[in-house]
């Protein structure tokens, strides 16, 4: 179908300024892999807003499901619980394995591990079809016939609408530690390139998408707010080998911290708030 707009330029031109956007496999994996440890931090904070994604897709307990750069299972496993069996594939051999190690702690046995570089997946014979296909925050986004064509009842795609991201969340932890600065966000520029995008090339293609917008967010509740700082500075491993904070450093971090944390009967909560979409379809011959 002709478009009005060129959307794929637009996406294309937008995923070149995304991290690892346009990485060799053998870069990929090595990125993802030094930062799976953080992942599997931050997935933790977002366990219960997850969930909300999870509700999000139409999902049968018969289904099988691909979860496409599945990381360290944040959604592979809470959709393992509610499906037949679930394929997590991605690059990155420490995501698998900290993916695998949450599967086994839910005591899960219906999940079975991928590695492989989506971008060399062939869109019509290399991958094995399954009820589901999505991909979150993942290479998947990129390209859309390719997970159309890996699923037979529906596809996924999912990610945040805007700020803040995950990575906001983890690096405002760290603002003004080494240089580290806050991203600076253009609200109107980032609705701009939001998944107007991945709605409008979808609609291009004679697809019907099916757009929600659930509410996320990164939480934990804590007894003080010495347990706070103490689980929070997980995020430091992000500085690398000398990740141990100065105490001026330290103070940063406090500060940083403090602003989100609320005292809510006797507790503390830290709480960032923001929003992901779940843009589903019906998989069509493309
Ligand atoms: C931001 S994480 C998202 C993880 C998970 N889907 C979620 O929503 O929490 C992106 C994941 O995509 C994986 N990935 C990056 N490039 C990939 C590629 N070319 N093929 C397969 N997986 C890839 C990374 O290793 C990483 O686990």
């Amino acid at each position: 179908m002709n478009s009005l707009v060129n959307w794929s330029a637009i996406q294309e031109l937008n995923a070149r300024s995304l991290p690892g956007g346009t990485l060799s496999e053998k870069g990929a994996n090595e990125m993802w892999s030094r930062v799976a440890k953080m992942y599997d931090f931050m997935a933790g904070l977002e366990r219960q807003y997850t969930l909300n994604q999870v509700n999000a897709m139409k999902l049968d307990k018969e289904d099988s499901v691909i979860d496409i750069g599945c990381g360290v299972g944040r959604l592979t496993v809470p959709i393992a619980q509610r499906v037949g069996r679930v394929t997590a594939l991605d690059v990155a051999d420490k995501m698998l394995e900290i993916c695998k190690v949450n599967v086994e702690k839910a005591g899960l046995d219906n999940v079975s591990y991928k590695k492989l570089d989506w971008n060399g997946v062939n869109p019509n014979t290399s991958i094995e079809k399954h009820h589901i296909a999505f991909a979150s925050r993942s290479v998947g986004l990129k390209d859309i016939i390719k997970l159309n064509n890996t699923a037979t009842k529906y596809a996924y795609l999912l990610s945040f609408t805007g700020y803040p991201s995950l990575r906001d969340v983890q690096m405002e932890m760290l603002t003004g530690i080494r240089g580290i600065k806050k991203r600076e966000v253009n609200e109107e520029q980032s609705r701009m390139f939001g998944y107007n995008i991945t709605f409008n090339l979808l609609y291009d293609l004679g697809i019907d998408p099916m757009v929600q917008v659930v509410e996320d967010g990164f939480e934990r509740t804590y007894e003080s707010k010495e347990e706070a700082y103490d689980d929070l500075r997980q995020v430091t491993v992000e500085l690398g080998e000398n990740a141990d904070l100065t105490d001026e450093e330290e103070n940063l971090f406090q500060q940083n911290v403090d602003e989100y944390i609320t005292y809510i009967d006797g507790k503390y909560r830290f709480l960032r708030n923001t929003k992901t979409f779940v843009i589903g379809w019906k998989p069509i011959t493309l």
